[in-house]
């Protein structure tokens, strides 16, 4: 018997055991550090409305129809990113798609863990009030000593990497479902808790309006490709996480009702956090445009401006890390399903290996603001290159590819049983929309943005 056989016939798969829990792991996935820390930091430098009208347009267009065919891959072939295509299409060269996918995952994973350990490390800046200070020189200088410190950089990366190490061994059911289902409802409740707060403060008009009123004056081709990269990390999609997802997905779960109520949810988060946010940056007098340090630097002033900042702050920062955590479970149970599945490793010994091959890749990003600020390649830091190849490139070149499939290869009639769960659910309108959008619309637009984006065109 081969390895992967051996491999195989050995595990009993594990899976979502309720439909709340495939809504909460699958949400769990895709609301993060994109809608608190990404989505606020990029309409701040996008100028507002225009770029959330552009982004909204991506999601509908792009990130839902990737999103449906990578679900509907992973539950047909109930395997890892890698194994489903292989499955699908054998003795072809598709399951390279799934390769970059799990390669996708992993390189996110470098990266998100460390501005993970950025949120963690400000919970308890926060609740020690290290970072309370209404001027942006303060936190900011809080911020650089935390950042440029090679040493706090890296252990609360491993700090991150163990917290998310012991859920995923507990299991996909045990772990990953289990814990989304008790932090999401938090998330929510805390999040509305801090909108309310910036809301109510004197001058936030200023701030909605910025995040509902567009000026498309400031929008380029680079606008629209950075709009589509980010839809695309929201979903969580173009890499083979919803394809590991799906393969956890119950047989009577509607598809693509669950993808447009995640999708719609995760976009209702993102709005929060807009709102929890701008009013009280322009209520305050800062700076919307901050960049990717917004989160570190502008909100800890802005918070603490107002009455009981403090307790806000603490509480803000909580719920980042919970919407953090979610995330992380999903791209580390990419290549933990693979090496699982397909090597024969326990859960044990693929996540300890996951988490210490990320602790020496991602320490390029944990250090790409102290000993390696000045290694550069291709002009950015390696923390940037792996935020921008991933997002803007390896995502959305993931997620054309898996389009095609689904629309030029996979054929609607196998799609069209696949999706109605056997003929069970009555939609066919919804599969012949999606098949349509799937097969022309998402790679012509994911192909022309990418190409205008990359200034090739
Ligand atoms: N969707 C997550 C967020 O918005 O923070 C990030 C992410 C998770 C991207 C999982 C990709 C992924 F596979």
């Amino acid at each position: 018997m081969s390895i992967a056989a051996k491999g195989k016939a050995a595990i009993a798969r594990d899976g979502f055991a309720t439909r709340l829990g495939v809504i909460t792991a699958t949400l769990g996935s895709a609301v993060g550090l994109g809608n608190i820390w990404k989505f606020p930091y990029l309409t701040g430098a996008n100028g507002g409305a225009a770029f959330v009208i552009i982004y909204l347009a991506c999601t509908l267009l792009v990130g839902l129809p990737v999103m449906i065919s990578e679900l509907v891959i992973g539950r047909k072939t109930r395997a890892n990113a890698i194994t489903a295509f292989q499955k699908l299409a054998p003795r072809q060269v598709w399951w390279l798609v799934g390769a970059a996918g799990v390669l996708s995952a992993f390189l996110i994973l470098a990266f998100y863990t460390e501005v993970a350990a950025w949120v963690f490390a400000y919970v308890l800046k926060a609740i020690g009030g290290g970072i309370l200070s209404t001027s942006p020189e303060v936190t900011s200088a809080a911020f650089g000593g935390l950042v440029s410190s090679p040493i706090q950089s890296l252990v609360w990366q491993w700090v991150v990497l163990a917290w998310v190490s012991i859920i995923i061994i507990a299991g996909v059911s045990k772990g990953i479902e289990a814990m989304t289902k008790r932090l999401l409802p938090l998330l929510f409740i805390l999040l509305i808790i801090v909108g309310i707060r910036s809301l109510t403060l004197p001058g936030a008009g200023e701030g909605l309006t910025f995040l509902l009123k567009p000026d498309f004056s400031k929008v380029t081709g680079a606008t629209v490709l950075v709009a589509m990269g980010l839809s695309f990390f929201k979903l969580s999609v173009g890499m083979g996480t919803m394809i590991t997802y799906g393969s956890y997905f119950r047989d009577d779960q509607n598809i693509p009702g669950t993808a447009t109520r995640v999708m719609l949810a995760d976009l209702l988060v993102s709005m929060l956090a807009g709102i929890a946010i701008f009013p009280a940056v322009f209520a305050f007098g800062f700076q919307p445009a901050a960049g990717p340090s917004l989160l570190f630097i502008t909100i800890p002033a802005v918070f603490s401006s107002m009455p009981l900042g403090s307790v806000f702050m603490v509480i803000f920062f909580i719920l980042t890390a919970i919407a953090a955590t979610g995330a992380m479970l999903s791209l580390f149970e990419v290549p933990v399903a693979y090496l699982n599945e397909r090597l024969g490793w326990s859960r044990l010994k693929a996540t300890l290996v996951t988490a210490i091959a990320l602790a020496v890749i991602g320490s390029t990003a944990a250090l790409s603001n102290s000993l390696l600020a000045e290694f550069k390649l291709f002009g950015m830091t390696m923390f940037d290159l792996l935020d921008y190849l991933t997002s803007n490139i390896l995502l959305p070149v993931g997620g054309l590819f898996i389009c095609i499939f689904v629309g030029w290869k996979w054929g609607f009639k196998e799609l069209k049983q696949a999706l109605s769960n056997e003929g069970k659910l009555e939609n066919g309108g919804i599969v012949r929309a999606f098949f349509a959008t799937a097969k022309i619309i998402t790679p012509v637009l994911v192909f022309i943005v990418l190409l205008s984006g990359l200034g090739v065109i």
